[in-house]
């Protein structure tokens, strides 16, 4: 039996592989998709973004992994193999990352510090800058988003969160539903999307939500491009309703050379790095779910294939 990694080569499935043999050095592990040895001898796939139906190779195959939180890439395979259990990553260092990511980007923000950086006469000594909002949106609130509110509330901000199901989270003022987002929109100076790119959330963030939130506020997206209706998102920001953004995602990777986003004198662009998939703690998880598959034992972190992630 062996565990089979197909990531792309910008994703170092060797470290993946290194990992886990540090961690079970019987393991026998195949990186594929091209060349793998043994197909039948696969039960268990660390997978993603693939060509469509590679999966089907393997007749023995349990259970699939994301490797990350997302699992679009894989949903998005006609052609995966019936029944067989999808998992996903809920990784601590990756929430870590990703909270250090939108903490970082709010501060800049607040403090205006690409302003003093452009513009060193930007203020008169001894005046003090900064953006008067405190209320931060997030939109999704899964292992992800709950780890971020978290360090939110800890430096004093006000912290709401909406959901798909309603949830009860202490500290955190939560909303769901479509009349639920539109007050917490309403209240928010910083956006921050979480939200899995699902058919429930693809476009959700257009021109009409957008212009619900407050005047001046800012917008980050480190959950998935589609959510976003980039030209909407533009008009607003050029109508000066919305005060700047910061993208991570976007729906073309990598973002095309051409698009309106790059050169955008308010928008601020990273190339889908808010929070990467570090090998070390992924391949903990992921191992345990391997051990978990081949023994028949309820796998963690299971997709939930109704909905989408
Ligand atoms: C990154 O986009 C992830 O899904 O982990």
């Amino acid at each position: 039996m062996s565990l089979l990694i197909c990531l792309p080569d910008s994703f170092h499935p060797q470290s993946l592989s290194n990992a886990l043999k540090s961690l079970d050095p019987e393991l026998h592990i195949e990186i594929g998709p091209e060349n793998v040895k043994n197909p039948s001898a696969v039960e268990f796939a660390v997978d993603w973004k693939n060509p469509e139906g590679h999966l089907l190779n393997y007749p023995n195959l349990k259970a699939i992994s994301s490797y990350g939180h997302g699992v679009d890439n894989l949903l998005s395979d006609t052609k995966l193999p019936h029944g067989i259990p999808i998992v996903r990553l809920k990784d601590e260092t990756m929430a870590n990352l990703m909270s250090e990511y939108l903490l970082a980007v709010v501060l800049l923000q607040r403090r205006q510090f690409l302003e003093y950086a452009k513009n060193p006469e930007f203020s008169e000594w001894g005046t003090s800058i900064y953006h008067p909002g405190n209320q931060i949106g997030i939109l999704g609130l899964g292992y992800l988003g709950q780890a971020s509110a978290k360090v939110f509330l800890n430096m004093g901000f006000n912290v709401a969160g909406w959901s798909r199901r309603m949830k009860q989270i202490d500290g955190i003022s939560c909303f769901s539903n479509t009349e639920g987002l539109t007050k917490m929109l309403t209240q928010t100076d910083y956006l921050i999307n979480l939200l899995p790119n699902t058919s429930a959330t693809q476009d959700l963030l257009n021109y009409q939500t957008l212009s619900t939130l407050k005047r001046g506020a800012y917008v980050i997206n480190v959950g998935r491009g589609q959510t976003l209706v980039d030209e909407d998102l533009i008009a607003l920001l050029d109508n000066g309703h919305l005060s700047g953004a910061c993208l991570d995602v976007f729906r073309t990777e990598p973002l095309p050379a051409d698009h309106q986003f790059r050169n955008h004198n308010k928008i601020l662009i990273t190339p889908h790095n808010s929070s990467t998939t570090q090998a070390e703690s992924a391949a903990t998880q992921i191992l345990e779910n391997y051990r978990r598959a081949i023994s028949g034992k309820k796998l963690l972190h299971l997709v939930d294939m109704k909905h989408g992630y």
